[in-house]
């Protein structure tokens, strides 16, 4: 088992920058890095609200949330990750967008790093391909929050080693998370289980079945979760369910996966939930789902 010390996270978007948090908290020296200048600073700028929140809300002190944030660094180049022993991808999920990050990561980090992704759904085995370390890569799959819920699901490729496997656990139980060890085959298991479930929300709410609203609060209420589908697809970002869906139904060809027009067409219209102020809830416009 290899030590993790300096770690780099590739993507500062909704989950890039709740993974460079959590690393940086537990005391990791922490490079994330984004496509240019505006996509950085708003990444960054979210670190920043969240530790502050995480301060306010009795989480960290304010000595803590100083010394994480100057424990993290911003960068534009894959070059500046040549000293890291673990990155974390967090890019959009898109497989040739990932195969690239991985071919171009595994020309610069040192021989022992281990690549990891926080792909909601591509088999790892397409991203460990694109490398010369196919044993030094697997799935890393955080949730959203990040610095909030608890699991890390770890995925194992046909060809991850014992030993990458070994660290990774290591490194995600250093980060106060608890672990799940997962077969590498498409949505792994916690959206194999979930996507389905938010795809078939979207399609009772298309075909008139309940409002948004009745939707959400008959399984917030019904089934005692913390937010209701509809809501939780605004939460995850609705580019990012669609994408998802694609994949997973590109996988299994089964209908569960395949995403309503309505999802599609959300997309289309730019409206990709909380991160752009209007999903199902127009939070620009101070609509809230039912609590
Ligand atoms: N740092 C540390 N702690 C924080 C924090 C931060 N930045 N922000 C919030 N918290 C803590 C709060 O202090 C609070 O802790 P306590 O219960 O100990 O007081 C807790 O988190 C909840 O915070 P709030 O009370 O403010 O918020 P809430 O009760 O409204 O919950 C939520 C908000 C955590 C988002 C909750 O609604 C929730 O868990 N929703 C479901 C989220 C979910 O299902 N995520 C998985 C999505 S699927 C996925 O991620 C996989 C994929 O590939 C798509
Ligand atoms: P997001 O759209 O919020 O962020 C993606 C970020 O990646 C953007 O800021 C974009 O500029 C950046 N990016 C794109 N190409 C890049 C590159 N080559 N180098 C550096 N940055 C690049 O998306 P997200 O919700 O953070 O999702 C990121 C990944 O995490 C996806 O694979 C997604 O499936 C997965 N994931 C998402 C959730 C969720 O709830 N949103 C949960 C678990 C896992």
């Amino acid at each position: 088992m290899s030590m993790v010390r300096r770690v780099g996270v590739i993507g500062c978007g909704l989950m890039g920058s709740g993974i460079a948090e959590v690393c940086a908290r537990a005391g990791y020296d922490t490079l994330v890095r984004e496509v240019d200048e505006q996509a950085l600073e708003a990444g960054l700028a979210r670190i920043q609200r969240s530790m502050a929140a995480a301060v306010n809300r009795g989480k960290l002190t304010e000595a803590e949330r100083q010394a994480a944030w100057e424990r993290v660094r911003g960068a534009l180049s894959l070059d500046e990750f040549a000293d890291r022993d673990l990155v974390i991808e967090a890019i959009i999920e898109n497989l040739d967008e990932k195969r690239k990050v991985f071919a171009m990561l595994d020309r610069v980090v040192p021989p022992h790093a281990i690549l990891a992704s926080n792909t909601s759904s591509i088999p790892i085995i397409k991203l460990a391909a694109a490398t010369k370390r196919p044993d030094r890569v697997l799935g890393m799959h955080f949730m959203n929050p990040v610095p909030v819920i608890q699991l890390i699901e770890l995925v194992r490729s046909l060809t991850t080693s014992e030993e990458a496997l070994a660290t990774a656990r290591a490194f995600a139980e250093s980060l106060g998370k608890r672990v799940i060890v997962v077969k590498d085959r498409a949505g792994f298991i916690v959206n194999l289980l979930l996507v389905p479930y938010l795809l078939d929300a979207i399609r009772a709410y298309q075909d008139g079945v309940a409002s948004r609203e009745d939707i959400d609060l008959g399984m917030k209420l019904g089934t005692n979760q913390p937010m209701g589908p509809l809501a939780l697809a605004d939460f995850v970002g609705l580019d990012t369910t669609l994408y998802i869906a694609d994949i997973l139904y590109d996988e299994y060809r089964d209908s569960r996966y395949a995403a309503p027009p309505l999802l599609r067409q959300m997309v289309a219209a730019g409206f990709l939930g909380r991160k752009s102020g209007r999903g199902f809830y127009n939070y620009q416009r101070g609509e809230q789902p039912p609590s």
